[in-house]
């Protein structure tokens, strides 16, 4: 009998708690999966016509996606408010403005591969509110660091829909089965290799980084002679060096000073995910991406994910 995602409910403290959530997002998977397969027919590809927080164009599909997540984890019962990168604000379900729970999420991430056929993603991390349960759930309330997580992961839409998640009981990777119509266990307790497998990075960016990044990736290449690969989809990059083992990285610049990557819902979840399979995590100024306290919900920081030897390579740690 195949292990499904209830499984999770028995993974160390917080798994009972955390499964009717990662069920929500393993639904929103499905119909996300669903969604992109057939958006060409639909007429749902292309610009949405507006743009986010973070004034970057939105697609159609990053609005219906981030439709599809927020039905989903209403539909939980458990969920008092959820912050995406699609919305400005705080999203309160005010059906159930009591719950424990606050959802961050990056409801479809890589969307400029949309157009190419490529793979994309979906990012999420929950954390209990701060705020008493008769308040309305705050802003505040998801300005928690990564420490605070309960759990966090990601779906990959690949040539297979994959939901990798934790929750801070190792990292476990299920695979949709459309026979089945579930999810189920195919990548049990996932481990970071701790050395090979590719350093993954927009090198076109490396004439602007700061802090030394070129001459430190210069000293990676030539002391362990990684590959290199690169998706631009945070998750499908992601992936692949837990699997294969590397770094991800996206460095602060001389034009994007906190780099690209969202820390709440991009950052922090992925170094969740990276620390419980054994790797590393860390930002600049030698602080560990869990450590960072959140000043704002769309705060961006540079982000280092993979190997200790490699991260402490870039960083310039011996
Ligand atoms: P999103 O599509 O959610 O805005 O995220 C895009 C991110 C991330 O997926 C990827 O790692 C990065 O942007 C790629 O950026 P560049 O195109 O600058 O390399
Ligand atoms: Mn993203
Ligand atoms: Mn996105």
């Amino acid at each position: 009998m195949p292990i499904s995602l209830s499984q999770i409910a028995q993974q160390g403290a917080h798994g009972a708690s955390m499964m009717p959530i990662i069920q929500g997002v393993g639904r929103a998977a499905i119909e996300i999966s669903s969604l992109l397969q057939t958006a060409v027919f639909k007429g749902a590809l292309g610009v949405a016509g507006s743009e986010n927080i973070q004034g970057e164009q939105q697609q159609k599909l990053d609005v219906l996606s981030d439709e599809i997540f927020l039905e989903e984890m209403k539909s939980t019962g458990f969920v008092c408010a959820v912050g995406s990168e699609e919305q400005e604000e705080l999203l309160v379900i005010n059906e159930y403005a009591s719950a424990d729970w606050v959802v961050l999420v990056d409801p479809l991430d890589g969307s400029s591969n949309l157009d190419v056929d490529g793979p994309v993603g979906t990012i999420f991390s929950v954390v209990k509110r701060k705020t008493d349960n008769n308040e309305r759930p705050h802003v505040s309330d998801t300005l928690q660091s990564g420490q605070q997580v309960l759990a966090a992961g990601y779906v990959l839409y690949g040539p297979a829909t994959m939901l990798v998640c934790s929750v801070g009981a190792g990292v476990h990777g299920f695979t949709y089965n459309r026979a089945s119509s579930r999810f189920e266990l195919s990548h049990p307790d996932m481990k970071l290799p701790a050395t090979g497998g590719y350093y993954s990075v927009n090198e076109a960016n490396a004439d602007k980084w700061l802090n030394n990044m070129g001459s430190n990736l210069e000293n990676l290449k030539q002391e362990t002679g990684l590959g290199m690969r690169y998706v631009g989809a945070m998750v499908a990059d992601i992936h692949r060096t837990l699997l294969k083992g590397g770094v991800f990285l996206y460095p602060a610049d001389s034009k994007n000073k906190s780099g690209k990557l969202r820390l709440l819902y991009e950052a922090i979840p992925m170094g969740f995910i990276m620390e419980q399979a054994g790797g590393k995590a860390m930002s600049d100024d030698g602080m560990a991406v869990l450590d960072i306290e959140p000043q704002a919900l769309h705060q961006r920081v540079p982000v280092y994910l993979g190997s200790h030897s490699a991260v402490d390579c870039l960083l310039g740690i011996k």
